[in-house]
């Protein structure tokens, strides 16, 4: 599978959201939006009623990255095609999710933390159309890029060959390669992309290093 490369968005305003989003819309197919709830992880971003009104995007869909308690109580009031990752760790209803997901007219995806074992998430899998392996604890940018969940994510390869398998946390010049080589296809960065000056050479110096062409 190619390598895909996607932003990922922390915000705690508006202003930042917006500024972040404008700053990335039109070079990547899908834009990550981190959504923390101060609940199911240490930090606080921008809420329902600063998604509500997110600008559509150039020829490209937002992925919403679900750090909250209640999931499926968010993803009902964010209409459109956009994916939905949600934390198995915070899954009660599993009927309830879909169907909210459903309502919303979106996709399905499941996120899965450093410490939780792929066994809490495998009997969603097949019905989730992708997987994020964490590769740091969430809550914060900036953070260290765990390399055992390398044998996660290969063992997720293995068992789903055709699932889109995302990386998320540290996700760098130095890390990508590692983590396409096992096995994920989706590559989530924040500061690698929005500390670059160059928004759109971040993004092409990370795919060509995750096919292991770091010189282009
Ligand atoms: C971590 C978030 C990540 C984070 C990635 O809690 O889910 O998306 O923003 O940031 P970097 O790429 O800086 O590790």
């Amino acid at each position: 599978m190619e390598p895909v490369v996607i932003p990922a968005i922390l915000a705690k305003t508006k202003e930042e959201l917006l500024q972040r989003i404008s700053q990335v819309n039109g070079l990547a197919g899908e834009i990550q939006l981190d959504i923390m709830d101060g609940d199911f992880v240490p930090n606080k971003t921008v809420g329902l009623d600063e998604l509500v009104s997110i600008p559509a995007l150039k020829n490209a869909r937002y992925e919403f990255h679900w750090m909250v308690r209640n999931p499926e109580k968010w993803i009902e009031h964010i209409p459109g095609g956009h994916m939905h990752l949600v934390h198995v760790e915070t899954i009660k209803s599993f009927a309830e999710i879909e169907a909210a997901v459903r309502k919303s007219g979106g996709r399905l995806g499941l996120a899965i933390n450093p410490e939780t074992p792929l066994e809490a998430l495998l009997p969603f899998a097949a019905r989730a159309e992708r997987i994020l392996v964490m590769t740091v604890h969430p809550g914060f940018s900036g953070q260290k890029y765990m390399v055992e969940m390398e044998k996660k994510i290969s063992a997720l390869r293995a068992k789903f060959p055709k699932v889109d398998i995302e990386v998320d946390g540290g996700v760098n010049l130095e890390t990508i390669r590692g983590a396409y080589a096992a096995g994920a296809n989706i590559l989530a960065a924040a500061s690698a992309i929005f500390a670059a000056p160059d928004k759109k050479a971040a993004i092409e110096k990370l795919r060509a290093c995750a096919l292991g062409d770091g010189t282009q």
